[in-house]
């Protein structure tokens, strides 16, 4: 059977993040599932010249990977009560390639809300693009204090909580795929 491809797109192209390790460990958790493939998409590698979906807009290799993806795991850090640009920009690229899958969230943040904002910011923007957006929300709070300089994760726990958010994501990601392939939608073939 073919692997599922869900995707972890990181949020954030700032210097000095954070939340990268808290997307690192998303995707770590996610390579030991066997039903699927994942990796880490960092919206540094990305080039999205201007704004929308227009053609001059996208990112080939962006549009390759959203072709191609079952689902996605969004890794975003707080930014005034929301999500960071360049999340929304590199979102905002594509549209058709999200129809009718599913979508997974991890916040983050330095306070004690672990993102809960941006998330809640992102699920308006998300259903928007035809994504569907799963209940299993994981937070990152003080993620400062969660990971050390490396990236090492300090508290174990997190391992119990991000193969939870994934499990629920998997399942969704099969039965969307199940319907894209057997239900007629005017949105895909
Ligand atoms: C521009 C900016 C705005 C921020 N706004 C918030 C906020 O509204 N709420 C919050 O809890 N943390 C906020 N933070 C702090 C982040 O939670 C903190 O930087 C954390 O490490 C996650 O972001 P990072 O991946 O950029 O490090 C903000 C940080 C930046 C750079």
């Amino acid at each position: 059977m073919t692997k599922l491809y869900i995707p972890v797109l990181a949020g954030t192209t700032r210097e000095q993040r954070k939340s990268i390790h808290a997307a690192r460990l998303v995707a770590e958790i996610g390579a030991s599932f066997a039903d699927i493939e994942t990796e880490l998409i960092d919206p540094k590698d990305f080039n999205f010249p201007g704004d929308g979906n227009d053609p001059e807009g996208k990112d080939p290799r962006y549009s390759a990977i959203t072709a191609r993806a079952d689902g996605f795991f969004i890794v975003t850090p707080e930014y005034n009560h929301a999500y960071p640009g360049s999340l929304k920009r590199m979102l905002d690229s594509e549209l058709e390639n999200y129809i009718h899958k599913p979508v997974a969230f991890a916040g983050a943040s330095s306070g004690q809300w672990g993102g809960v904002r941006a998330i809640e910011a992102l699920v308006n923007a998300v259903r928007e693009m035809g994504l569907v957006a799963t209940f299993t929300d994981m937070q990152f709070p003080k993620v400062q204090e969660l990971f050390d300089e490396n990236g090492t994760l300090l508290n174990e726990a997190y391992r119990k909580y991000t193969t939870s958010a994934w499990t629920e994501l998997i399942w969704m990601a099969k039965v969307l795929k199940a319907g894209r392939e057997h239900e007629p939608s005017k949105y895909h073939q």
